[in-house]
């Protein structure tokens, strides 16, 4: 049984054919409206459980229709309506949904919440995002660079900001697609310790872009950062704002990337979002694509 739980725990060659899956499959129903079945129906007689214990547009909708074009059936369910929020432990929760799905999706917060999901379910877990990280999202953004630049392989991937969940899932993913990463952000916002074998780290965020094949950056106040943060983090934070012109310092076809929601004018000015480098709709189409991709690759299908 394959769990989708970190892009650093899963094999290399899965990751890759799991990308190169979601293409095919995004080719195979261009044009067709979204709610149009998908040809083979792997899903079929599947029932899935989207579980949030946090606000979602993208992950939420994208899993949900995903689901439906293979064939199968979702029910989303909120933390809080769930037993879960009310004491139930996870390990119960998880025998439990076991008994009536194939396949759970999680958003949570504390990494060890999913551990938790994962080693008691009989069934596919996979990681919807957590404190830690959000690997959905960076094997979209993966085939979203592949798409427009061509292999991710030997490119130079500069993330400005804070050093959150989505950076670590970045870092995660160097080594195993073999790309460079350099993160540039104050220090007190410093990815964790473990992540930086990997990766270069450049204060200097004009330094930090030169040569770049893909800039990303994110909100600078995460879910699950306490709102009492939010004015300290916007000072530490003013100077790695990607704006037009952080992006002319990174090769004249380097693309822009953000996993949204964004907060316009805060991390992104609106003329980067909305400009020539900015691949921000194609990413979060593409949470779709990979993400049906990754259900097929848990189930086995
Ligand atoms: N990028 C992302 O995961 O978006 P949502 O929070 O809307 O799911
Ligand atoms: N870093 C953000 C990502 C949202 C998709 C958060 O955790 O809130």
């Amino acid at each position: 049984m394959n769990h989708f739980l970190d892009i650093h725990t899963t094999d290399p060659a899965d990751l890759r054919q799991m990308i190169d899956h979601a293409r095919t499959m995004k080719v195979a129903r261009q044009g067709r409206p979204k709610g149009t079945p998908d040809d083979d129906q792997p899903l079929s007689g599947r029932m899935v459980a989207l579980i949030f214990e946090k606000p979602s547009t993208r992950t939420r909708v994208s899993f949900d229709v995903g689901v439906r074009q293979m064939g199968g059936e979702t029910m989303v369910l909120s933390g809080t309506d769930m037993q879960l929020g009310h004491g139930e432990t996870i390990a119960d929760t998880a025998r439990v949904l076991s008994r009536y799905v194939d396949l759970i999706m999680i958003r949570t917060f504390e990494e060890q919440t999913l551990l938790d999901m994962a080693e008691h379910a009989s069934v596919p877990v996979i990681n919807g995002l957590t404190n830690r990280t959000h690997p959905c999202q960076i094997m979209a953004d993966i085939m979203t660079f592949e798409e427009h630049n061509g292999p991710i392989k030997g490119r130079k991937v500069v993330w400005s900001g804070d050093g959150n969940n989505v950076f670590a899932s970045f870092a995660h993913a160097a080594p195993q697609f073999g790309f460079d990463l350099t993160f540039t952000g104050p220090a007190p916002l410093d990815p964790e310790p473990a992540l930086h074998g990997g990766i270069t780290i450049e204060r200097d965020p004009f330094k930090a872009v030169e040569g770049a094949d893909l800039v990303v950056t994110d909100t600078w106040v995460s879910m699950h950062d306490p709102q009492s943060a939010r004015e300290r983090r916007h000072n530490q934070l003013r100077g790695y704002q990607v704006n037009e012109a952080l992006m002319a310092r990174a090769k004249p076809d380097a693309l822009f990337m953000h996993c949204l929601p964004a907060h316009r004018d805060d991390e992104v000015t609106s003329a980067v979002m909305d400009g020539p480098h900015s691949v921000v709709f194609d990413e979060a189409e593409n949470r779709l694509h990979a993400q049906k991709s990754i259900m097929r690759w848990c189930l086995g299908v």
